[in-house]
């Protein structure tokens, strides 16, 4: 079977991009808006791209045409955002901070969640993840409808149990949740975690 992208809806294009690019992280958001309101919402369009400089990049699309999510408008006018690590222990707190809240709702209030002050940036941290990276928008390139997010990671905040002897945080040890098509996730289990050394050059 072949399916070319130029007779499909977009909506069939997400449910294949979706389904075949997985697993993928989830960069957990958080950031305060101009107004000084905390926000807080999951995106699963995103990578690490580069160490030097370090640098991620998130796709964050409308609530409606023509009205960007409170993510992107915040990033966009504060220039800083935290991402938080999604861990099995926090999956119901992240699935509600997905409902398209107004702006003027502070996801940490309707979460229960602790926001923790950051370093660098204004936006606050989930005291609860294990994990924060504080990131400074790099650049926006608005693409079509969505707005493809650079930042530049400025520190991570590790829990200090968690980070090896080998500078590597032990993934195995949280039980890191991962977005597939639709409404599955998939976890980072010790049982499911294999180790394969590269072959030397020959
Ligand atoms: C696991 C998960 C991953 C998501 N990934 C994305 C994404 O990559 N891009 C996006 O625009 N929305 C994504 N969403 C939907 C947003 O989280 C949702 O629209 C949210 O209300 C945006 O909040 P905001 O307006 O406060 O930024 C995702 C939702 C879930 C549950």
């Amino acid at each position: 079977m072949e399916i070319k992208t130029e007779n499909l809806e977009p909506k069939n294009i997400y449910k294949l991009m979706t389904s075949v690019i997985v697993p993928r992280p989830i960069a957990w958001i958080s950031t305060v808006s101009p107004e000084g309101i905390n926000n807080l919402a999951p995106f699963s369009y995103y990578a690490g791209i580069s160490s030097d400089p370090p640098l991620v990049v998130v796709s964050i699309g409308s609530k409606e045409p023509g009205v960007k999510k409170d993510t992107w408008r915040n990033i966009e006018e504060t220039g800083e955002f935290v991402i938080n690590l999604v861990t099995r222990d926090l999956l119901e707190e992240m699935n509600i901070s997905s409902i398209p809240f107004e702006s003027e709702i502070d996801e940490f209030e309707k979460t229960g969640l602790t926001p923790a002050p950051s370093t660098y940036v204004k936006a606050p941290r989930v005291k609860e993840s294990p994990v924060n990276i504080e990131c400074r928008k790099y650049e926006i390139i608005q693409i079509g409808k969505m707005g493809i997010i650079l930042g530049q990671v400025l520190n991570f905040h590790i829990r200090d149990d968690i980070l090896n002897e080998k500078g590597y945080v032990d993934t195995t040890e949280l039980e890191i949740i991962g977005r597939l098509g639709g409404a599955n996730y998939c976890l980072i289990t010790k049982e499911n975690t294999f180790e394969l050394k590269r072959p030397d050059k020959r």
